[in-house]
């Protein structure tokens, strides 16, 4: 697994805003895409290109485009995922977007599984999967291997905030042929007895969209 944590104060900045428990939903939404909008930037940067060259109004330039074929395939985890799509999709916007829903069991912590709209084929497929929260790791994990075992090539998870327990499981329980990296905006170093990170920022999905 490749970690990066990003070190930047526009991140610093919009992430102590975001764990703030006054930051009303409205403002919660706008920070979570534009936090995922920064860390898409590093997310993408293995993205393969083919060379292009292009006429300028006062010359020729020899650039580069991203390739279509196969699409990039992001992939939010329900619910608090779906809050970082437009952000996503903003600088991806040629990517095909599937769904998985995942739900902790508030009370064994296990994964349920109750939603899935995704291509059974992902061969060669590289994933970016968006979710703002790594607590545990359970979701994660469970949803890595879902998409390895479907063919994807690459898979690279988006998460704003992680715990380092979390990080520390998916270590050793990612099975190692996977190409596998997380990008996240801050890591802090406790999960509470409820699988809350701590300070964190609280239920991310209820923080977007209301306590449910
Ligand atoms: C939250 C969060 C992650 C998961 C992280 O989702 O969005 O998916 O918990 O916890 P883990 O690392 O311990 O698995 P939740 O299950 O609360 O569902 P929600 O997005 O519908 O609120
Ligand atoms: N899910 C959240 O939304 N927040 C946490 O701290 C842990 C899991």
């Amino acid at each position: 697994m490749h970690l990066t944590v990003l070190d930047h104060p526009l991140v610093d900045h919009k992430l102590t805003l975001l764990r703030d428990k006054n930051t009303p939903s409205s403002e919660f939404r706008e920070l979570v895409k534009e936090l995922v909008t920064l860390e898409a930037y590093e997310a993408t940067r293995n993205l393969s290109t083919t060379e292009k060259t292009v006429a300028t109004p006062v010359g020729v330039a020899h650039g580069k485009k991203l390739n279509e074929s196969p699409r990039p395939m992001v992939v939010p985890i329900l619910r608090a995922g779906l809050g970082m799509l437009d952000g996503m999709m903003a600088l991806l916007p040629m990517a095909e977007v599937g769904f998985l829903g995942l739900k902790r069991n508030e009370a064994t912590l296990d994964i349920i599984t109750y939603a899935q709209r995704l291509p059974e084929d992902l061969t060669g497929r590289e994933c970016f999967l968006l979710d703002p929260m790594l607590a545990t790791g359970g979701s994660l994990a469970t949803a890595v291997h879902y998409l390895h075992d479907r063919g994807a090539s690459k898979i690279t998870a988006i998460d704003i905030l992680a715990a380092k327990p979390g990080l520390e499981r998916l270590e050793k329980e990612v099975r190692p042929e996977i190409d596998f990296s997380v990008v996240v905006c801050g890591v802090d170093d406790e999960l509470n007895e409820h699988g809350y990170i701590i300070p964190g920022l609280g239920d991310a999905g209820d923080r977007l969209y209301g306590v449910v």
